[in-house]
């Protein structure tokens, strides 16, 4: 049988999932820090969280492309909490961001137009783009202790196929939100070329210093057409409510264009759950308790991590302002993936290789924040451990 191309013809699994598997069949215990599910990394879900979700109105089925006024209502809300005036009639309730990713591509893009995509950033973006018969083009990210858009690789990566520009705000992994400057140099480029920016803002509420959040900057701007996108799985660490949203924003016209295509889209599939758009404000409420104690998590184990590798003289912690994650940079002995295997089957502490989110060298080490303070802790220790028993050899 002859398969679509849009997906890989590889799909075996690799070295790192193989040899995890096979640590697991043996019953050993691995401690994993790639974990970004946060319903499995020991927060305390109030039992009738879902609650809102049994409300007797699910039971009527009334179809809107968009979502029914309430959830939009309440997602327009949420933007209040932030700081933010959004007009519910120009939001899009969505199954998922990823499912935002894949309506917009859609809306904007023919087979073989390109979107351009931070790197390093979200592995995911391969496959969203090639899913939707869209070229993913790569523009860079640097580092001089913090990380910023290299702009000049942006006006590169731009060619007469590019319909949107993908910004992460903030960036997963590397933490960073675009700044000022950055915005308007990017909406230079895009508003008179007929390109869109996207920014993917689902870790917007997890800062990890006291600073003033920068998300939000595409909301108010009428000279880009501009998509701002975001969902449960991470302002609430729900991500099996299956709840996400597009805000779309720009000069009028151009957003009555882009909200009669995002119509008919969504009309196609009416993929949001009735349920969990009734239950959308009551969740978005009650779920304040988990993004606190995400929130806690992450400042903590980020800290400790900050303290722990000054200390250090094998390798750093790299800058980081929000999200889930934090970076290791160590000193290159090994490829990055045999450092990955050995850490695994030698240490048994799980981390993503710097590779897997198109880091441009080596050796960088991702950690998610998540982990229970404890194993995060124990798995770090590991790491360092093995650095020190590998530059102790001769
Ligand atoms: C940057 C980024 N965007 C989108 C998503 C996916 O979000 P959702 O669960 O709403 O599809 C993730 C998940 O990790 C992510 O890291």
């Amino acid at each position: 049988m002859k398969f679509s191309t849009r997906l890989p013809a590889n799909l075996g699994p690799n070295r790192l999932s193989a040899s995890l598997a096979t640590l697991r069949a043996a019953g050993r215990h691995v401690i994993d820090l790639t974990e970004s599910n946060p319903t499995r990394a020991g927060f305390a879900y109030p039992p009738d969280l879902l609650a809102p979700m049994g409300d007797p109105r699910g039971l009527l089925y009334r179809p809107e492309p968009f979502g029914l006024p309430a959830a939009r209502r309440a997602i327009a809300s949420d933007f209040e909490r932030r700081g933010h005036g959004v007009d519910p009639d120009r939001i899009a309730v969505t199954a998922s961001t990823s499912e935002a990713y894949s309506l917009l591509f859609k809306v904007l893009c023919d087979p073989g137009d390109e979107v351009l995509v931070p790197r390093p950033s979200y592995p995911l973006f391969e496959h969203l783009t090639r899913l939707d018969a869209v070229t993913a083009v790569p523009y860079d990210l640097e580092y001089h202790g913090s990380w910023s858009i290299d702009v000049g690789t942006v006006a590169a990566a731009l060619s007469e196929r590019t319909r949107a520009i993908l910004l992460v705000n903030p960036n997963n992994p590397t933490g960073n939100f675009v700044s000022r400057g950055e915005v308007e140099h990017l909406a230079d480029l895009c508003g008179g070329r007929q390109v869109a920016l996207i920014a993917d803002e689902v870790f917007a509420d997890y800062p990890l210093h006291d600073q003033p959040s920068r998300a939000g900057p595409l909301l108010t701007r009428t000279d880009v057409l501009g998509f701002t996108l975001g969902g449960l799985s991470k302002s609430i660490g729900l991500p099996q409510a299956k709840l996400g949203w597009i805000v779309v924003s720009g000069d009028h016209h151009q957003v009555q264009g882009a909200l009669a295509r995002l119509e008919l889209a969504c009309d196609t599939y009416l993929s949001v759950s009735t349920p969990v758009q009734i239950a959308a404000a009551g969740l978005l409420e009650r779920g304040g308790v988990i993004r606190e104690q995400i929130r806690e998590r992450i400042v903590a184990n980020c800290g400790w991590l900050i303290s722990r590798m000054a200390s250090t003289p094998a390798g750093s912690v790299l800058r980081s302002d929000a999200g889930w994650h934090a970076v290791l940079q160590l000193p290159s002995l090994t490829s990055e993936e045999d450092l990955v295997l050995r850490l695994l089957q030698e240490d048994e502490v799980l981390v993503h290789p710097g590779y897997f989110f198109d880091f441009p060298s080596e050796s960088f080490l991702v950690v998610s924040l998540l982990a229970p303070p404890a194993s995060f802790r124990d798995g770090i220790s590991r790491i360092l451990r093995h650095f020190d028993c590998s530059t102790a050899r001769p």
